[in-house]
């Protein structure tokens, strides 16, 4: 409507007021008119579902090179009563980075991504829009020995994935990717740049998978390196119904968890053809292993603790580490160290995840029942990913950072579903698919709250209103799932470092006052 076009041409001239060099901001900004608009928005989207022509769109994508920029933008957007949406990976589930029902700005951090380590004291300062693979790899060219406990998949930005927690194959070892960041650089309400000691305790200890986008916009984060050897084993072993795959899981459950911390073995299961006309189905597990030794350690190991899934030498491979995040990722054919650098997606699809947490081995029986929900026709692309929790996370207290889900967790669910088709029809399946699942999974899973991972996004287990206050009654509903004890000092940072609730979304951290 003309007001908003209003709002945007003066929001534009805010912007270039409050820049020291306009030439520059302008290169910076994209609006609709602009011919790169669109191409400079699905950049970095990941889930095709926020790609659709219905998907509310920004008035204006920033690209900022200058922190200052970023300042700007913060001014700007609350003096017009825009909203901002903070993108450095473009990973979130339900699009939160790039989408909003209400008018909005996105501040897309793909600029600021340098990364310096410093091999002597064994850290390194990331900036917020570089992708996890590319601090691997700045890691790996320094060192064959030093690593980072993050994503599996490296092209997650680190702004959300740190904010949120972040795990991968290291974490029985080292715990999250949140519990090794010491300092980080944040712009808050007031466009104050703020570090650790500036931020106090408080702030800093809410930006470590509280996430970011209720606080502020990240700049930087600080994070200590870890220790591995120089040579590590994986493995990657398939097993279907017809090969014990259920007393696997079943089993699986009871001994994933208590493994020396070197030890990493995540599990999947999904519906597989067992004829090749495709008549015959069955359910497959598949097992994928990170070890921090040598496979002379790893093969005694398993025969003592795991005989049934009858790994051998010739299963594994021993490689550096950072070619393991390549196999992870299912690089496995030679690719160099260089694909981590890639930004763009290889195959970006539509999907809906969710995610449990499980204190309890699940009963054969339950297994059973399970499996015939994957025969469903819709789940022909459904998968259920376990991974193992015990280890450095049963050390670490669940009032350390935000993420409660420590001691007492054997295992993590990710239920995820993907499909191709475009179209509403297809979505509404497969959507209503993982829900009747989810609802189905729930005397197995955790309870009172029903736990989730908050960097596995999931608007179905409650949000705030889209427009005006939301109580927090109304946001400890999806507050406790994924803070548990948690969300109630999140809600006290947030009251003191942002009372005006100005930086929201639709799971964001509410303030008292507002
Ligand atoms: P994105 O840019 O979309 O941001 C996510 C949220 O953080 C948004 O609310 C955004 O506004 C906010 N935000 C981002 N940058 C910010 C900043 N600088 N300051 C303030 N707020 C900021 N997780 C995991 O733990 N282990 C894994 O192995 C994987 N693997 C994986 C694979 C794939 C293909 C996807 C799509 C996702 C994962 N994830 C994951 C989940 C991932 O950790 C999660 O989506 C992160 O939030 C992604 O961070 P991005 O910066 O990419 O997201």
């Amino acid at each position: 409507s003309t007001s908003w076009a209003r709002t945007h041409e003066d929001f534009l001239q805010c912007l270039s007021l409050h820049s020291p060099n306009t030439t520059s901001i302008s290169k910076l900004i994209y609006t609709p008119n602009n011919s790169s608009y669109l191409s400079i928005l699905q950049f970095s989207i990941q889930n095709l579902r926020f790609t659709e022509p219905s998907t509310p769109k920004p008035l204006v994508i920033i690209t900022p090179l200058h922190e200052s920029q970023i300042q700007a933008t913060i001014c700007c957007s609350k003096n017009h009563g825009l909203q901002i949406r903070v993108r450095s990976g473009g990973h979130d589930y339900e699009g939160l980075s790039y989408v909003s029902e209400v008018p909005f700005v996105i501040v897309d951090l793909r600029n600021l991504r340098s990364i310096t380590i410093n091999a002597e004291t064994n850290t390194a300062w990331v900036e917020s829009g570089a992708l996890i693979g590319e601090l691997y790899y700045r890691i790996a060219e320094k060192s064959k020995t030093l690593a980072f406990p993050a994503s599996v998949c490296p092209t997650v930005g680190v702004g959300g994935h740190f904010s949120g927690g972040g795990y991968g194959a290291l974490l029985r070892k080292y715990g999250l990717a949140a519990d090794n960041v010491i300092d980080a650089r944040i712009i808050d309400i007031n466009g104050n740049i703020l570090d650790r000691k500036s931020m106090g305790e408080d702030l800093f200890w809410a930006i470590r998978g509280g996430g970011g986008a209720s606080f502020g916009v990240i700049l930087s984060w600080k994070v200590k390196l870890v220790v591995v050897p120089s040579t590590v084993t994986v493995f990657t072993l398939d097993r279907t119904l017809e090969h014990n795959a259920t007393n696997l899981v079943h089993k699986w459950q009871y001994i994933a968890h208590k493994f020396p911390q070197e030890l990493f073995i995540r599990a999947f299961v999904r519906r597989v053809n067992s004829s090749q006309d495709g008549k015959k189905k069955t359910i497959q597990a598949t097992f994928q292993s990170l070890y921090l030794g040598g496979v002379d350690k790893l093969i005694p190991l398993m025969q003592e603790s795991f005989p049934e899934l009858g790994l051998t030498k010739q299963d594994c491979t021993e490689m550096s580490w950072i070619k393991s995040i390549l196999y992870f990722h299912g690089f496995t054919n030679g690719e160099p160290l260089e694909v981590l650098l890639n930004r763009t997606q290889t195959s970006v699809l539509y999907f809906k995840a969710k995610s449990d947490y499980v204190k309890e081995p699940i009963p054969v029986t339950g297994w059973e029942k399970i499996w015939k929900k994957f025969y469903e026709e819709e789940a022909e692309t459904a998968q259920m990913i376990f991974s193992p929790y015990g280890g450095k996370m049963d050390e670490i207290s669940e009032s350390s950072i935000p993420f409660p889900h420590r001691v007492g967790n054997i295992y993590q669910i990710q239920h995820l579903v993907y499909w191709l088709e475009e179209g509403e029809e297809a979505s509404k399946r497969h959507i209503s698919w993982i829900r009747r699942h989810y609802s189905y999974m729930a005397p197995y899973v955790s309870k009172f709250p029903r736990a989730a991972y908050m960097n596995y996004r999931d608007l179905d287990v409650g949000v705030n209103n889209k427009l005006g206050n939301t109580s927090y009654a109304q946001a400890s509903i999806w507050g406790s799932k994924y803070f548990n004890n948690n969300f109630d000092r999140l809600v006290q940072v947030k009251s003191k470092v942002d009372p005006g609730n100005f930086f929201r979304n639709e799971q964001s951290i509410p303030s008292k006052e507002w």
